[in-house]
């Protein structure tokens, strides 16, 4: 392993020296002290979003060329240290090293991406209903955003809020989520490397006290959260108090249609990617599996063959394809879970069995349950793990009905070679994003990215979405 790093608050662009109460632990190695974090508080949060404020108006008012080049700048560098930041990545949040470089480059691509946005913000002209009045629409930088940002993409989600509200004139007062804030500090790190001036970015490291203190802050004038439903929904209910826009990514329980039209080998792959690939740790992870009868029986013994030849182990060996849990809390979850829906009646085809590795860490076998209840907790509420169940259907219609069936929309599958079923699915699916023929994650970074009913709230991130939550229109009327 390697050394223990010591974080800090990052406020009006130094590193504010604290005291660092908790600890980040490697969930691959939980003998290994990834680092000491400071616990912010409201003094912090206050400091920060002073200096936030104070950034505002000469930022705000730069060229976008200043704004641009900074972002990609940072891009460059996050690219090519893919592998330290790729590997500090891993070593903390848990996921294969493949995945958290992979990660990495996903996240310099989000800068580079938002340094060409910063260049493209338009506003429109329109006739005016009354002869000789002229009428145009500007967009503006709204001010001070809190992003509130999960473990589960500790260098991607960041960059995915952080960049637009940067890149479109804004100032910004950051909390990374408990396990992660490594990650999130080298980022921000980073993007000072790469020219930001004082102010504009900052970090408060901290528990959910730092979040509310955000949340509450008059002067911010905009929250984006990526978490869990519960925190989301506190969240809102604090921004809306005060008229702070918001913004909130929540959970998911995507289900994934398997016809029986379905190229059998390609199902399973699709399935294992989208279900186990990051420790099922992505809100856009398929757990629930809904297979036509005529292909079931065949589908599940080839998807638990495949399941059960997956190598769990640490994040940073190269022969391991799924790492472990976040934390124990995680792992516990998952555990949980399995157990339930054993009461439940499920059939657990592979996993479900408590892991001994060489290292001890928050380890979770990956697990298949077959003959599932669409209608039983296992199918309803969200597990973020490497756990997935079976529902049979006799149908495309009865499968749609069940996917639609929950209180969530972010991501919805279909496996199919049916140009009718798939066309069909992706206007009637209830989801904020639909995908035929791939896995419900793993999305590109340059197009919306959001969902329905209780997965989402407030405007779409991501792509040339994210121009409307990060700027405010200004119409303005004139007559000569
Ligand atoms: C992906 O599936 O590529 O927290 C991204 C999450 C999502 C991001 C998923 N906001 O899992």
């Amino acid at each position: 392993m390697t050394d223990t790093l010591e974080l800090s608050h990052w406020i009006n662009g130094e590193k504010v020296p604290a005291d660092r109460p908790s600890e980040s632990l490697n969930p691959s190695d939980t003998r290994d002290l990834v680092a000491r974090i400071p616990d912010g508080g409201v003094a912090e949060v206050e400091a920060a979003v002073d200096a936030a404020k104070a950034a505002f108006p000469a930022w705000s008012e730069a060229s976008p060329e200043v704004r641009s080049d900074i972002l990609d700048r940072a891009g460059t560098l996050v690219m090519e240290r893919r592998e330290t930041l790729g590997r500090l990545l891993s070593r903390e949040e848990g996921k294969t090293l493949a995945e958290g470089i992979g990660e990495t480059v996903r996240a310099g691509r989000i800068l580079k991406y938002f340094a060409g946005e910063a260049l493209r913000v338009h506003g429109q002209n329109l006739a005016s209903v009354r002869p000789g009045v002229e009428i145009q629409t500007y967009r503006q930088p709204v001010g001070v955003f809190g992003l509130i940002t999960p473990w589960n993409f500790p260098v991607a989600i960041p960059a995915w809020k952080a960049a637009p509200a940067l890149a479109f004139g804004n100032t910004v007062v950051m909390k990374p989520a408990g396990p992660t804030p490594a990650t999130a500090e080298a980022l921000v790190a980073i993007l000072h490397e790469a020219g930001l001036p004082k102010g504009v970015l900052n970090l408060v490291i901290g528990r959910g006290g730092v979040g509310q203190a955000i949340v509450d802050h008059p002067d911010v004038a905009g929250i984006s959260f990526t978490g869990s439903q519960g925190v989301g929904a506190g969240v809102a209910a604090g921004a809306v108090k005060r008229q702070a826009r918001v913004q909130l990514e929540m959970g998911g329980k995507n289900p994934l249609i398997v016809l029986d039209d379905a190229d059998l080998e390609r199902a399973a792959m699709i399935a294992l990617d989208g279900s186990y690939y990051a420790t099922g740790q992505r809100c856009t992870a398929s757990s629930r599996l809904i297979v036509q009868d005529g292909i079931h029986d065949r589908f599940v013994a080839l998807l638990a063959e495949k399941v059960a030849a997956l190598r769990v182990g640490p994040a940073l060996d190269p022969n391991t394809q799924i790492g472990p849990a976040v934390s124990e809390d995680q792992r516990e979850t998952s555990y949980r879970y399995i157990d339930i829906a054993r009461a439940e009646g499920g059939r657990v085809v592979t996993g479900g069995e408590r892991l001994q590795l060489e290292t001890p860490g928050w380890y979770v076998q990956p697990t298949l349950i077959a003959d599932t209840d669409a209608a039983s907790r296992i199918n309803n509420e969200e597990i973020f793990g490497p756990v997935a169940s079976t529902i049979r259907v006799k149908d495309y219609e009865e499968a749609l009905a069940i996917a639609n069936g929950v209180e969530f929309g972010l991501s919805a599958g279909l496996v199919t070679s049916s140009l009718k079923h798939a066309r069909d699915f992706q206007r009637r699916a209830l989801a904020g994003m639909t995908m035929v023929n791939l896995p419900t994650a793993g999305v590109d970074y340059h197009v919306p990215f959001g969902g329905t009913k209780s997965s989402s709230y407030g405007p779409r991130e991501q792509g040339f979405a994210a121009v409307e939550f990060f700027t405010r229109t200004k119409t303005s009327y004139s007559a000569g």
